[in-house]
């Protein structure tokens, strides 16, 4: 089978489309032939040696796909039925070995490519809205790069909610994509915490959403209303550096948190009820996924180069 390689950490051209011979079955594992690879920022970061992983090793953690085996001790799935999964290493290949009880059944109506898009943006969008700050009709959020992978679907899900959303992005095209996901105010970097304090009558907001991390989180902390929470979630700009905590308190008696996805969907009640959210909002048309670039298997480094260099949106997807 075909599979994305690193060989050694670095640039995107270090991306090595390989030939081969598909990893054994353990019990408890299910063999998938993938249809839809996603692309996400952690996969820079193992690309590149910010999160070493032992060389050499095949890419990626998201996708879609079709049963073809089925493991010893394996219950409850079946041979060409339809799944997605995320956290299930080696996913930039035609064929996964995943547990199987990180396998989420994709129902009809819901396409390979979409399919794909929700392991890892949705369901980070449905637990940053629900869990990390839960949401309330009328609050105030500010959702940073609101045209991509994360931010469009955490836009539609604050919509869901009652949340007035305050989006930022970096060109026209972006702001055209965050207005039609439902963002009430979108707006660039540089004024966003002056935009905030305006349309909050200086108050602020109840939560910000970043990820983008080093660019943002001084404004994101400024523009915070008394105990108002944010949610670092990623660092697409870069990390932030230490911070002191006594300023929470001077600030307003704020909450800052860093979650993962994986501490909220780390069983598979966790993970089968907000895919089952997901999966419902997309079949009855709340929920839209915007799939920006598909890419071949063999042209993985172009969809790096493009995601690191900010010219996608919406979901990058790679197709064996
Ligand atoms: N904690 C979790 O559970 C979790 C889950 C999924 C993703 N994440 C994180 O969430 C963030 C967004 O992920 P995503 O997959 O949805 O990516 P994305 O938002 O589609 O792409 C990143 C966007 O960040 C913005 N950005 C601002 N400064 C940037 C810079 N210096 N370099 C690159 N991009 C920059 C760009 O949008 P503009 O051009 O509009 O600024 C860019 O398009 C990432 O940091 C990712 O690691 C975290």
């Amino acid at each position: 089978m075909r599979a994305v390689e690193v060989t050694g950490y670095g640039e995107p051209s270090v991306l090595t489309l390989t030939e081969r011979e598909p990893d054994p079955l353990p019990a408890g594992h299910v063999r998938v032939h993938v249809t839809a690879v996603g692309v996400n920022f952690i996969d820079m970061y193992q690309r590149s040696g910010a999160y070493p992983r032992p060389l050499p090793f095949v890419l990626g953690g998201e996708g879609a796909g079709r049963v073809i085996e089925i493991g010893s001790q394996v219950t409850g799935i079946e041979i060409g039925q339809r799944v997605a999964w995320q956290g299930v290493l080696s996913s930039y290949a035609e064929q996964v070995v995943a547990p199987a009880w990180q396998l989420i059944p994709v129902p009809d109506g819901v396409s390979d490519e979409q399919a794909a898009a929700v392991p890892v943006q949705g369901l980070a969008a449905h637990y940053l809205a629900t869990a990390s700050y839960r949401m309330q009709s009328g609050d105030h959020v500010v959702i940073h790069a609101g045209a991509g992978g994360v931010g469009l679907l955490l836009t539609q899900v604050a919509k869901l909610l009652g949340a007035k959303v305050y989006a930022t992005v970096s060109t026209e095209n972006k702001a055209k994509l965050s207005l039609a996901a439902g963002a009430d105010e979108v707006i660039g970097y540089a004024d966003f915490d002056e935009v905030v304090r305006r349309g909050t009558s200086g108050l602020g907001a109840a939560a910000v959403y970043d990820g983008v991390g080093r660019a943002t989180f001084e404004k994101s902390l400024s523009v915070l209303a008394v105990r108002g929470t944010l949610v670092l979630f990623g660092q697409s700009s870069g990390p932030v550096p230490p911070s002191d905590l006594a300023r929470l308190g001077q600030s307003g008696s704020l909450t800052v948190t860093r979650p993962t996805l994986r501490d909220f969907v780390a069983t598979r009640a966790e993970l089968l009820r907000r895919s089952s959210d997901l999966w419902t909002w997309l079949s009855d048309g709340r929920l839209k996924v915007h799939v920006g670039r598909t890419f071949r298997l063999a042209d993985a480094s172009l969809a790096h180069e493009e995601l690191q260099a900010r010219r996608t949106t919406g979901k990058v997807l790679l197709l064996p």
